[in-house]
């Protein structure tokens, strides 16, 4: 039994740690396309193409089903995936849905009309790619009214996390936050739109200010996926063993991932 998560490097390790934590007892497989990301800078074909590759290698290993730990490859590809692509017995989910239904208050398959919710100004960071999709201002408009939505395209701050330099992720993250806030002065809420992104989540609260809810991602994803996983339990595929795989350099990649969760992980070529 095991599942796959999957992320265009490192971010979606930030996910991973969190369903792990809170399923103990399924084998992870984590595949990282770290030999082309970001994806964040790609065109949505590119970035389809890339991760309907990255699933399929996972499927080798036993997951039938995969998270996409990606917002990137979620906002640009999962919808299409699961229409055009994807065999009737495997299953990909993203990481955009237990997002929305979190601001919404309300379950994905909940048809009713639009209605009001609690927070009225939302700031969304996430990659280019993501933001230029759209896709998470399309969702939201299906279930909530008079929600004014605020994105910032946060360029270069997944290549500042995946080279390790904190430093200039740090920079970036305050000149976004900073773009953003001429937009929108007030946000009530932050989304960290990349799961890259909770890796800078200090600087992003402390540039934001504390009267900022910034919503963490992983847990929701966590609670999202136990959840579907006590509906769905034979969507636990065949695979027995937890691997880390990347289709980059698997020990510069290794090397990163200390770095950011401070504990050894080894990576394999995938
Ligand atoms: N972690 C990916 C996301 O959530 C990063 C995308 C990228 O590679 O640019 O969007």
């Amino acid at each position: 039994m095991a599942v796959g998560v999957f992320d265009s490097g490192l971010g979606g390790l930030t996910v991973l740690e969190a369903v792990t934590q809170r399923l103990p007892e399924v084998p992870f497989v984590y595949f990282a396309d770290s030999a082309h990301a970001p994806y964040g800078v790609r065109t949505a074909e590119d970035i389809y193409n890339l991760t309907c590759a990255a699933v399929e290698r996972m499927w080798d290993e036993g997951c039938d089903l995969v998270v996409l730990a990606c917002n990137t490859a979620a906002a640009n590809a999962l919808k299409r995936m699961q229409e055009t692509w994807l065999p009737p017995e495997k299953r990909v989910l993203g990481v955009f849905v237990p997002m929305i239904e979190a601001l919404t208050e309300r379950k994905w398959g909940d048809n009713s009309p639009p209605r009001e919710v609690a927070v009225k100004h939302v700031a969304l960071f996430a990659t280019p790619a993501t933001v230029s999709s759209r896709a998470f201002q399309r969702e939201l408009a299906f279930r909530a009214i008079g929600v004014d939505v605020e994105a910032q395209p946060c360029g270069g701050v997944v290549d500042a996390i995946e080279d390790g330099d904190e430093i200039l992720a740090e920079a970036l993250v305050n000149s976004h936050v900073e773009a953003l806030k001429r937009r929108m002065p007030h946000p009530e809420a932050a989304i960290l739109g990349c799961t890259h992104y909770p890796l800078m989540q200090k600087t992003f609260q402390t540039a934001l200010g504390d009267g900022v809810t910034v919503y963490s991602q992983a847990a929701l994803v966590a609670a999202s996926l136990a959840d579907y996983l006590t509906r769905h339990p034979d969507m636990v595929g065949p695979g027995t063993e937890r691997r880390f795989l990347t289709t980059g350099d698997p020990a510069r990649v290794s090397s990163k991932a200390v770095q950011f969760l401070r504990r050894p992980i080894t990576f394999e070529k995938a």
